[in-house]
């Protein structure tokens, strides 16, 4: 009995001197786990679009920096082994909240098992993992992300005149459940109208970890197949697009032929000004940043915050506390709109030539 009773007392002593060596304040952690907040990011590529890089980079970091907490963040260069031995070194390194932009939904999903058995909150970034244990997703209305490129395509179509247009799809990733979303988006504006003959369903094709080297080699045998007889290219992000565009060059179709895209790239938006692609699709990344920051420290401190939505995991069939932020679509006349939210610079996109259009397009 006081043997038991000493035990106790000797074990409590024990753990208030290792919180007190950590220097850790567990005041206001209701899991008790009290430890320094630190957050770990992993992105996916630095390839597939520049957004990783020129802009998820810098605004989490801007978020991170602003909220005065440690973070880490790692490009796992579309390398499945690197990805999850980043994510290993960085719950040993000490995380306390890890969020994920997942290669695919396997690998994603290992990783989040990984770090909830650890104690460290999860948070899906920009990519739902399907049949994962994310505590949060935030990203963007991916199918309106779609339905704006299905919109936009419509509009640029009906602009060139064309009667009975043969529309190629360039789709994102089949490891990439946004590209699903994407695709249904397009899919409910453009099958009803391939589906009353008023267009013509052209080839279709998705393209691998969204490579856009490859997007041109899968272009080039989609205008073969077609007989060079393809009016628009519905193009899931901006580099595949511009991959399009480099091959409609080489048959001097561009501009004849509308392509869409997505991401706001400053050769995306180059792309519009001139008149090779007609439209993107802006999403404000610093909001996704922001959004999903707030979240990662709240769970670091141990709070749990509530975010009014939940998207459901088809594979899961889970219904994850989501923050879905709205996408706009951006056209010659909006550019300038992409360059006032700071997403990129005025001197980024009117370099050289560009000088003119961003002028006539109202770029002061
Ligand atoms: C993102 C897009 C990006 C694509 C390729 C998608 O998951 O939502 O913004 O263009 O991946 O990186």
């Amino acid at each position: 009995m006081r043997k038991g009773i000493l035990t106790i007392a000797a074990v409590g002593l024990l753990t208030a001197g290792a919180l007190t060596a950590c220097g850790d304040d567990s005041s206001n952690d209701p899991s008790g786990s009290a430890k320094t907040p630190k957050i770990g990011v992993i992105l996916p590529d630095s390839k597939s679009s520049v957004r990783w890089e020129t802009a998820d980079r810098r605004f989490l970091e801007e978020a991170f920096k602003a909220a005065g907490v440690q973070y880490d963040i790692q490009n796992a260069q579309n390398d499945k082994t690197a990805f999850q031995t980043i994510a290993d070194q960085m719950i040993t390194g000490g995380v306390t909240a890890l969020m994920i932009v997942n290669l695919d939904s396997g690998t994603g999903k290992a990783v989040l098992d990984k770090a909830k058995s650890q104690g460290v909150a999860t948070i899906d970034y920009d990519r739902l993992t399907l049949g994962g244990s994310a505590q949060y997703y935030v990203s963007f209305d991916n199918e309106t992300v779609g339905k704006l490129q299905g919109e936009g395509l419509t509009k640029c179509l009906t602009e060139k005149g064309v009667k009975n247009p043969v529309v190629a799809y360039l789709n994102g990733s089949p490891t990439d459940n946004n590209a699903t979303l994407f695709k249904a988006g397009y899919d409910s504006v453009l099958k009803p109208k391939f589906d009353s003959k008023e267009y013509v369903k052209g080839p279709e094709d998705a393209v691998p970890a969204w490579d856009n080297a490859q997007a041109a080699t899968i272009f080039e045998q989609q205008l073969t197949k077609a007989n060079g007889k393809i009016d628009g290219v519905l193009s899931a992000n901006d580099g595949l697009g511009n991959a399009a565009i480099s091959i409609l060059k080489k048959n001097k179709l561009n501009g004849k032929v509308p392509v869409t895209g997505q991401d706001a790239s400053v050769e995306g938006l180059q792309n519009i000004l001139v008149g090779d692609q007609c439209m993107t699709v802006y999403k404000a990344v610093r909001e996704e940043a922001k959004a999903a920051s707030d979240l990662a420290i709240a769970l670091a401190k141990g709070e749990k915050k509530e975010t009014g939505q939940t998207v459901k995991d088809p594979e899961g069939g889970r219904d994850v506390p989501s923050v879905l932020l709205t996408p706009k679509a951006i056209y010659k006349d909006t550019v300038k709109d992409v360059i006032a939210d700071g997403y990129v610079t005025k001197e980024q996109v009117c370099t050289g030539t560009y000088a003119k259009l961003c002028a006539e397009a109202g770029i002061s």
